[in-house]
């Protein structure tokens, strides 16, 4: 699609519904997939699902997931017709990291460099076989990510080489939608949400919240909250 294309398409589709946009991803692209982090973004997987049985799914597996979050992903392999894939890490460039840096080295230096590692090195290699991705991305998580769109060019990863167009279904839903969606379907969800956990990440980079505290005040805690992104959705931060 042309930047135009996807500048018109984003006009049909603001403020639409999450099936809408799901549906339109999944008509006009084969090779598409949709990313799954284990959290409240099971909500996609179960309308995806509906939409495209054996549709492509992927979870970057860092290594230092939570164990509810291992758990919960096999639950949804086993629960849904998708084809789920688990992404791992480049072993050298992660054992020169810790060799350097020690497996905690983030809380030093910042997040940038092991989510670079664990997170999007990972991602660059699969989205390269991709023309579509489709993320859980809101505009309510977090101050930078009020002006996410349902469909853009890939703001980080598209090239003029490789165009890649991202869509973001849930743009537009709150976090509440989203829980009232997984009640009603009877979908099921981590259990780390039961235990305070609003957003979730890596185990080391995320804690419960307090009530009234904003869902990414859990996440990288000791970093600014202009910060709180780990390189998977560069340039969809407007602050
Ligand atoms: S993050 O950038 O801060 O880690 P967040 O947890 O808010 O992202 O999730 C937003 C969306 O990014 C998810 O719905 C999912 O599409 C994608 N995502 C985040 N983490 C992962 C992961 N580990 N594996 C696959 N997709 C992920
Ligand atoms: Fe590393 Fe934390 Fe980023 Fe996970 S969230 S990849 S542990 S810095």
């Amino acid at each position: 699609m042309t930047p135009a294309e996807i500048e018109t398409l984003q006009a049909e589709l603001a403020n639409r519904s999450p099936r809408t946009v799901l549906e339109t991803a999944l008509n006009r692209f084969e090779r598409i997939a949709l990313s799954f982090s284990g959290a409240e973004d099971v909500v996609l997987v179960e309308m995806a699902a509906r939409i495209r049985p054996g549709l492509e799914v992927f979870t970057l597996d860092t290594g230092r997931l939570h164990a509810e979050t291992y758990r919960f992903i096999e639950e949804v392999r086993e629960r849904f017709p998708i084809r789920l894939e688990v992404l791992c890490p480049d072993s050298a460039a992660l054992e020169a990291m810790v060799r350097e840096k020690g497996l905690f080295g983030f809380y030093r230096d910042g997040h940038q460099e092991c989510c670079g590692i664990r997170k999007v090195g990972p991602l660059r290699r699969k989205l390269a076989t991709l023309d579509a991705w489709i993320t859980g991305q809101r505009r309510d998580q977090n101050p930078t990510r009020q002006a996410v769109p349902e469909v853009e060019s890939d703001p980080g990863f598209a090239s003029t080489e490789h165009p890649l167009v991202k869509f973001n279904p849930l743009a537009n839903w709150t976090s509440s939608q989203v829980w009232d969606y997984i009640a009603a379907c009877d979908i099921p969800f981590n259990a780390l949400h039961l235990k305070g956990y609003a957003s979730i990440g890596c185990e080391p980079c995320t804690r419960p919240i307090r009530p009234n505290q904003h869902e990414r005040e859990g996440r990288w805690w000791w970093e600014d909250a202009l910060k709180k992104e780990c390189g998977l959705h560069v340039g969809d931060s407007k602050g």
